[in-house]
């Protein structure tokens, strides 16, 4: 095995983490270590203080207008299942039809909660997109949108091409025409700026352990103020509060919060967002920009091996994912990892559509490379070299 090991998985969670995020962790299990929000002495008052600073860090990281507004979930998955289940029940109650609309690039999070909805009549709308980049645009929004559509779910960086979404457009047309705009930023929030009130986001689903370089387990949902008037809980529970109550609080977060809460995890993802907005987004942007770049050019002078979506770095988040002739992407990465110590995360993605749009569901999807803000510049020219080298291989086996 090469010595040299170099994570190109972050897409699926980041690592390494900053070392801060484990120290909030242990701080957390050794001194504070108890339920937020259950109880009034000093160690209660201090986790209930830690949740809190990690609500306002998330919301300053996203231009929220209300940190109350940001719900702790598992992960981008059951915050996604809450935003979209959540809009649907109140129509459901009342026997109204139901309407949804998403991308083909949307990942299983959006496309399995809406395929379960549709089994039980509701209508679904997937629009295509451009074909190589699997882009929508807001004109195509606003023809799918119909007077009993309840949401619009849109991957804003897509997990297979990278491609960013016009978030910012299709925002205003939701807005226009009065429909809750859902953003899928499992791939962007801490990675690229977000501004949820700028762009006209209703909710923004996002994961904790990704680019917000906090702890697996941990996630949220971002809710514009007012629309919890029309998000119904999928859970009810305790929540230190309004107890005698038997209904579920309105009041955020404990509507949406029932339960003890992961609060060591959103410790670690407290000392992660703070690390991030310490440095700013824009820089570690840039930073990924720059090492998708390198190893973009270096696969632009590669024959024989295809790389997914827009063509630039500009137009991407930090996903680079490639097809290499006469090799399954099992073996692509099975080859990178025990030839180069490059570890990479090969098949569909769990974005079966956006395969679909690729026409790479036959080969078996691809192999994706994802940065995270640890790897330098000479972690990818190693990458670019190591795919260089992959792509000469084969085509000298063809006898090329
Ligand atoms: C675009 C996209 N959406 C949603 C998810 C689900 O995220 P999580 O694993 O936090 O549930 C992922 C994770 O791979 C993703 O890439």
């Amino acid at each position: 095995m090469p010595r040299r090991r170099i994570y190109l998985d972050n897409a699926a969670t980041s690592f390494p983490k900053p070392p801060e995020v484990l120290e909030a962790m242990v701080r957390y299990a050794t001194d504070v270590g108890v339920s937020p929000g259950r109880g009034a002495y000093a160690e209660v008052r201090e986790a209930d203080r830690i949740v809190r600073e990690c609500r306002e860090l998330i919301c300053r990281l996203m231009h929220g207008a209300d940190p109350d507004h940001v719900i702790f979930t598992l992960n981008a998955t059951d915050a996604l299942n809450l935003a979209i289940k959540g809009l649907v029940s109140p129509h459901r109650r009342r026997g109204e039809p139901v309407h949804l609309v998403t991308t083909w690039m949307d990942h299983n999070s959006v496309l399995r909660p809406y395929h379960a909805l549709r089994t039980d009549g509701a209508q679904v709308t997937h629009l295509g997109g451009d074909p190589r980049t699997g882009t929508v645009t807001p004109d195509q929004v606003d023809r799918a949108i119909r007077a009993d559509t309840r949401v619009v779910a849109v991957v804003h960086g897509s997990n297979v091409t990278g491609a960013i979404q016009p978030i910012a457009e299709i925002g205003a047309v939701c807005r226009r025409r009065g429909v809750p705009l859902l953003v899928d930023a499992a791939q962007t929030l801490g990675h690229c700026p977000v501004n949820v009130e700028h762009d006209d986001i209703d909710l923004l689903a996002f994961p904790g352990h990704k680019g917000l370089l906090g702890p697996l387990g941990t996630g949220g949902l971002y809710i514009r103020p007012g629309l919890e008037a029309r998000l119904d809980p999928l859970r009810e529970g305790g929540t230190g509060s309004n107890s005698e109550q038997d209904v579920q609080p309105a009041v955020l977060p404990d509507k949406y919060e029932p339960g003890s809460p992961n609060a060591i995890g959103i410790a670690g993802l407290a000392a992660g967002v703070r690390w991030i907005l310490d440095r700013g987004v824009e820089t570690l942007r840039a930073h990924e920009a720059n090492l998708v770049g390198i190893i973009l050019d270096a696969i632009d002078a590669t024959p024989g091996v295809r790389v997914l979506g827009p063509a630039g770095a500009e137009a991407r988040c930090g996903v680079v994912a490639i097809t290499v002739d006469g090799m399954t992407p099992e073996e692509v990465s099975a080859t990178l990892d025990r030839d180069f110590g490059v570890l990479t995360r090969s098949g569909l993605h769990c974005a079966p559509g956006a395969h679909r749009m690729m026409n790479t569901t036959e080969g078996g999807g691809a192999t994706r490379l994802s940065v995270g803000p640890f790897l330098t510049a000479d972690d990818a020219r190693h990458v670019a070299d190591a795919v260089h080298k992959l792509g000469s291989r084969t085509l000298e086996g063809a006898g090329a």
